[in-house]
C-alpha cells in the first residue's frame, strides 16, 4: 500500500521519512462533551461534530498511504454508566455513521472491523456493522477498526476463558502457553500492536483501552478536544512520534 503512494502530497506536507511514521495508530477520542459544553451546546452536538474529525483523520491517513491500521475508541465498556439518552444517541450516531460511510469506506478501499462485546449494541447497529465488515472484507487498503463497547480487562477475561476452555478440552497444553497464545486470542488477533496512541482532551490515562497491546506504544496527548482535532493535529503527533527513540527495553542505537 505504501509503495504506490510514497510521493503523495500529504507525505510531502508532512516532510518525514516513511520509516519514521507509525503503521498502527490508535486514538482515544475524548472531550466531545467538554467541547460542546464550552460552547453552550448539548453534549450530543459534540458527538456529532466528532464524526467530522473521524472523517478528517481517516482521509489524512488514506492520503498518506503509510498507515496500515487506525483504531478508534468509540465507546468503552464503562461508558454504559452514562445517561440512557446519551447512550441511545450514540447508538443512533454509530448506526448512521456506518450506513453513510459505507460508500466512502469502499472508495477509500478500507477494511472495516469492530472490536468489543456485542451485547448492549442495538440490532440495527450490529446489522449495519456486519454488512460493512462483509462488503469491505476484500479491500486492500488501511484497516479501520472501531472499538465499541470495548474494555481491555473484559477482553482479557474473554481471552482467559477461551484459553481455559481449550485447556479443559485437552486441545491446549498449559505448558505451551506464551505471549502469542494470548495475543492470538484477543479481539485484536492478527492485528499489529499500535505504534502510536493519541488521546485528545488532555487526560493522562488510558481508560481501559488496549492495555496488553499498548505495552510499547508511544503516547501523545493533546489538550484539544476531539471535535476540533484535524489533519494538522494528526501530523503534529506524527512529527513528535518520528522524533522518539523506541528502544523496546534495549539500548540506544
Ligand atoms: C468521548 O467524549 C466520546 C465518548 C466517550 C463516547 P466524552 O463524551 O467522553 O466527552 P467528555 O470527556 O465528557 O468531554
Ligand atoms: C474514554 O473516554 C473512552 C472513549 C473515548 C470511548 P472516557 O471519557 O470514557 O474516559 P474517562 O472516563 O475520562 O476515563
Ligand atoms: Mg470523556
Amino acid at each position: 500500500m505504501a509503495a504506490t503512494k510514497t510521493s503523495s502530497a500529504a507525505l510531502e506536507e508532512l516532510g518525514l521519512p516513511t520509516d519514521r511514521l507509525p503503521r498502527h495508530v490508535a486514538v482515544i477520542m475524548d472531550g466531545n462533551g467538554r467541547w460542546a459544553q464550552a460552547r453552550r451546546l448539548p453534549r450530543a452536538e459534540g458527538h456529532r461534530r466528532g464524526v467530522k474529525s473521524v472523517r478528517a483523520v481517516i482521509e489524512a491517513c488514506v492520503e498518506l498511504g503509510t498507515v496500515d491500521q487506525l483504531t478508534l475508541y468509540c465507546l468503552s465498556s464503562e461508558n454504559w454508566k452514562r445517561p440512557r439518552r446519551e447512550l441511545e444517541m450514540l447508538m443512533r450516531l454509530l448506526e448512521q455513521y456506518v450506513i453513510e460511510e459505507r460508500s466512502e469506506i469502499m472508495r477509500q478501499d478500507l477494511q472495516f472491523t469492530m472490536i468489543g462485546r456485542t451485547e448492549g449494541l442495538t440490532e440495527n447497529v450490529l446489522r449495519e456493522v456486519d454488512q460493512t465488515v462483509a462488503c469491505s472484507r476484500d479491500n486492500k487498503g488501511m484497516r479501520l477498526c472501531l472499538a465499541v463497547n470495548y474494555g481491555s480487562r473484559g477482553e482479557l477475561v474473554d481471552t482467559v476463558q477461551d484459553i481455559a476452555r481449550e485447556v479443559a478440552s485437552g486441545t491446549l497444553d498449559p505448558n505451551t502457553i506464551d505471549e502469542d497464545t494470548i495475543s492470538s486470542r484477543l479481539y485484536t488477533a492478527g492485528m499489529s500492536d499500535p505504534d502510536l496512541l493519541i488521546r485528545t482532551a488532555g487526560e493522562m490515562r488510558v481508560s481501559n483501552f488496549l492495555l496488553w497491546q499498548i505495552s510499547y506504544s508511544e503516547i501523545w496527548v493533546t489538550s484539544k478536544c476531539w471535535p476540533e482535532f484535524r489533519r494538522n493535529d494528526l501530523f503534529d503527533a506524527f512529527r513528535d512520534f518520528a522524533s522518539r527513540e523506541r528502544r523496546f527495553g534495549g539500548l540506544d542505537k
